[in-house]
């Protein structure tokens, strides 16, 4: 009985262990391949970089490679020696191939190793910065949600209006002190940006007839100075309900459930007869509620049912009477977004929210 034994490399499973119980004496072949086997592995092992395996397996397992050779000399062999010796060559080209791919991974790791380690782990990380929505776009989102399940949808209009639509047509007399040019930007053809979004009211029944259940957020544009409470332009959200049988009760039952939702379930309501010219009767609307401080009453909107006369502007632009005073009536309302969002938000200073300032819109 014979063993060989290779000399154990560094890794444990590079052992090649060849036992060979075979009594006979053994074949100068086997010899040989054996001697190729230990001196294979001691050359991949002083391997030092990935092409020096590369050149390796081909001097060994390559086409014209020392391995191969022997397997084309194998029909030198008899009958008898053909097998055992072909087993050896097998198992020291299994041998030879695993040391190949073990010494590869090993030179790999260590050159990944050498490029993190030129990785300064105390260098100030990436930041990702994660954005917001603006306060002035959440409360948006909130006031629509709450008038959705009311039944009211959405409702659009341009920016950029005749002096028809923002006054004549919600019956603003013509030396009412909203038109003077001191407070509204007019364009030299004549045209101005609205100074309210009621201009939206007209839009809207210019093209539909009753039942109309609208809310409009939109910008509106004054010769305000700015200061801490003023913007020349600013956000507003105009209402209309027009039907048959449309009462003050359900002015007031519509605005006081949405502030309500808004504010909270305390918050108390005062109705003060006002002045608006495209409303008769006309209101402003006070809140009190702990969410906007407690305490004061608050000036919070305007509303009153549509005067007639609005409708008959309409009518006489359509040139169709779908707008029946004797049969329709309607509310409207309006309130600016901004100043609610101010004190929903606390905010001192309402130039806050076109300032773009990361620090301002981060804390939202
Ligand atoms: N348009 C008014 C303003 O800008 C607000 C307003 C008051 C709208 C009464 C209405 C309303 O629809 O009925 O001050």
């Amino acid at each position: 009985m014979q063993a060989r034994l290779a000399p154990a490399p560094e890794t444990g499973i590079l052992t090649f262990l060849s036992v060979s119980l075979n009594v006979t004496a053994s074949h100068p072949m086997e010899d040989q391949i054996q001697s190729l086997n230990v001196s294979a592995l001691e050359a991949i092992r002083s391997c030092t970089d990935e092409s020096q395996i590369e050149a390796e397996r081909v001097r060994l397992l390559g086409r014209g490679g020392e391995l191969t050779a022997f397997s084309e000399r194998m029909r030198e062999l008899s009958k008898e020696e053909k097998p055992r010796i072909g087993k050896v060559l097998n198992e020291v080209r299994t041998a030879v191939t695993a040391a190949l791919e073990e010494r590869k991974g090993a030179l790999v790791s260590e050159r990944e190793a050498r490029a993190f380690r030129n990785v300064d782990v105390s260098l100030p990380g990436m930041a990702f910065p994660s954005g917001a929505m603006h306060p002035i776009t959440q409360l948006l989102d909130r006031t629509v949600q709450i008038f959705r399940r009311m039944g009211f949808c959405l409702a659009d209009g341009p920016d950029i209006e005749t002096e028809w639509h923002c006054f004549d047509a919600l019956n603003t007399p013509a030396d009412h002190p909203a038109r003077n040019e001191a407070d509204t930007f007019y364009l030299p053809d004549g045209r101005l940006l609205r100074t309210h979004t009621s201009t939206i009211q007209i839009r809207t029944l210019e093209q539909m007839a009753p039942p109309v259940r609208i809310i409009a957020p939109g910008a509106a544009y004054r010769r305000d100075e700015v200061d801490a409470t003023h913007l020349a332009q600013f956000n507003q959200m105009e209402g209309l309900y027009v039907d048959e049988d449309v009462t003050l009760g359900d002015l007031r039952g519509t605005l006081e459930f949405f502030f309500r939702e808004l504010f909270g379930k305390d918050a108390e309501f005062r109705f003060r007869p006002h002045f608006f010219p495209f409303t008769e009767p006309s209101f402003e609307v006070d809140i009190k509620a702990a969410a906007l401080g407690g305490g004061r009453w608050l000036e919070i909107a305007g509303c009153g049912m549509v005067d007639p006369a609005v409708f008959e502007a309409v009518n006489a632009r359509r040139g169709e009477r779908v707008l029946d005073p004797e049969r329709h009536t309607g509310f409207a309302f309006g309130f600016g977004l901004d100043r609610l969002a101010m004190i929903l938000s606390g905010v001192p200073d309402i130039r806050h929210f076109t300032d773009g300032d990361q620090r301002f819109l981060s804390q939202f």
